[in-house]
């Protein structure tokens, strides 16, 4: 049960004059210029249907960088026939020939493919050369070689044996395919979801998002290079419905593993209960839905300590992460000193095309998401209960810019301190520091979420009392940090509540959940 110790892989600085920074600059022009075709990839085939759909970075929308195919419901049916013929090999091949194929994913991912993922990241996503490389470079080479180390930790723990009994785990795959659907925000997400599972001997039928394409299309490219056997993993896109529809409809559907919204994944999980006498075996469901994450600032803290915690939290990435800061809680005493430094350094970000390499953040995803962050603005200009003081422009004549946006509110139902906005844009309330245990209380009542959140505080008790009367408002909780940022193999992610099951991506708890155990006892 040997294999390589996994590492994180190192994240490089693609420094101005660096040769990675040249080369990295190189591929960014090839890829904005050469026209990607994206094929389903079913089985062994490539299918161009002929329906296909533009692709476009967010931060230059006039400009087609590629296309790709549309499934048809036929499509659906032998993308899900082929993974189940594929499944009659691939759920039979010893587990160290699976972990090879995962491993030397990572390793293509980390040396030749790197350049490729990282600037199809930058385009599709419309990433910084650093999110980019932490993203689709780093996490997802994590992932791959974290999950084999965890997946040979599983197979190691064995139950006791007795005289003449002796009893062995085998950790089977589930019986049937397993849907996995990947947001845009990250490739690395996008990778993980069909790849764990088939790690544990499963195969796949994996809908990428619209908004992903470019990045997907290099994962799938990886995988079939590293070896992955013909079917294991499908990829279509198409119709969100129709292709769930037809999924959740097949006797052979044995779970699903989701990032997205809340409402699609609650929609999904009652299509499986009308549908459960179809199923051979009741379906696992596993999904991360999203999050309203906070940082609370005691008055102990370190006021610059608050404001990084608030500007990375809240705008690296474009605050398209579910584990975003969007909500923060400051002490009324420290809030002067926080809010001449936030407003001073939220001030100083560049933002822009990620193709200048000096920006440090992007344009948001699509203009469905850019439209809606507007709306939440004019009205925080709007309101009386709200005052924006930084930010509050926007812009989509090139690309669907917002820019990075601070509000502070009176009401601590305020409308942006409740509801997952999924951008840059950051709602404040100055609390009483009278009141320190009282606002503990108010930030566990509003959590319909519970993803991540921080305490920021030099007060041991404070830390202390947050740490207990949060326990349920996030499942990755950071002490003197900001929200964001778990690294695969140090902080396993994920939260309950409307965040999701909080399997945990990248531990063993996640795999757990594509094993069916079988004890097989045998007396000599
Ligand atoms: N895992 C990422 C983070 O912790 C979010 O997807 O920020």
């Amino acid at each position: 049960f040997q294999v390589p110790k996994a590492i994180n892989e190192p994240i490089k600085s693609y420094a101005p004059g660096s040769p990675e920074r040249e080369s990295i600059q190189k591929m960014y022009k090839k890829v904005y210029n050469e026209k990607a075709e994206v094929p389903l990839y079913i089985g062994s085939e490539e299918i161009k249907t002929g329906h296909t759909k533009s692709i476009r970075p967010p931060h230059d929308h006039q400009h087609e960088v590629g296309i790709f195919h549309n499934a048809e419901e036929k499509h659906v049916e032998q993308a899900i026939d082929s993974a189940l013929e594929a499944r009659k090999k691939w759920a039979k091949l010893p587990w160290e020939q699976r972990a090879a194929i995962f491993l030397k994913a990572a390793d293509l991912i980390a040396g030749p493919y790197r350049d490729r993922i990282n600037a199809t990241t930058m385009i599709g996503q419309s990433k910084t050369v650093l999110q980019a490389e932490i993203d689709s470079a780093c996490e997802l080479c994590d992932f791959l070689r974290f999950n084999v180390e965890y997946m040979t930790e599983i197979y190691r723990e064995q139950p006791e044996s007795a005289d003449n009994e002796w009893n062995r785990l085998e950790h089977r795959p589930l019986e049937g395919f397993v849907y996995a659907i990947t947001p845009f925000n990250f490739t690395a997400i996008a990778g993980n979801l069909p790849s764990s599972a088939a790690l544990m001997g499963n195969v796949a039928v994996w809908k990428p998002s619209d908004s992903q394409m470019l990045s997907a299309q290099v994962i799938m490219e990886v995988f079939k290079e590293a070896g992955l056997p013909d079917g294991v993993i499908n990829m279509i896109m198409g119709d969100p419905v129709m292709i769930t529809d037809k999924i959740l409809a097949r006797k052979e559907f044995a779970g699903i593993h989701f990032t997205g919204s809340t409402d699609v994944f609650k929609g999904i999980w009652a299509k499986i209960g009308e549908n459960i006498h179809t199923y051979n075996t009741y379906p696992r469901i596993v999904g991360e839905t999203g999050g309203k994450d906070f940082i609370i600032a005691h008055k102990s803290a370190d006021a610059q300590m608050v404001a990084t915690a608030l500007l990375r939290g809240a705008f690296e990435f474009q605050g398209q992460k579910c584990s975003a800061a969007s909500r923060s809680y400051i002490s009324n005493s420290l809030w002067p000193s926080v809010k001449e430094r936030l407003v001073k350094d939220v001030t100083s970000i560049k933002m822009g095309s990620t193709g200048d390499f000096d920006n440090f953040i992007g344009a948001v995803i699509h203009e469905q998401s850019f439209d809606k962050l507007a709306k939440y603005i004019d009205r925080a200009k709007d309101s009386d209960e709200a005052e924006i003081i930084v930010g509050g422009n926007y812009d989509k004549s090139k690309g669907y810019f917002i820019e990075p946006t601070v509000i502070v509110t009176t009401n601590p139902q305020y409308e942006t301190m409740v509801e997952e906005l999924f951008g840059p844009v950051l709602t404040l309330y100055v609390y009483d520091d009278t009141k320190f245990e009282d606002t503990l209380h108010l930030v566990d009542e509003t959590s319909q979420y519970g993803l991540t959140g921080s305490i920021i505080s030099t007060d041991r008790y404070a830390a202390s009392v947050a740490t207990d009367i949060l326990q349920n408002s996030a499942g990755n909780f950071y002490i003197n940090d900001k929200c964001t940022g778990a690294v695969v193999g140090r902080q396993p992610f994920g939260g309950a509540r409307n965040s999701g099951t909080n399997d945990k991506a990248g531990s063993k708890f996640n795999l757990l959940r594509w094993s069916s155990p079988r004890l097989i006892k045998e007396t000599f």
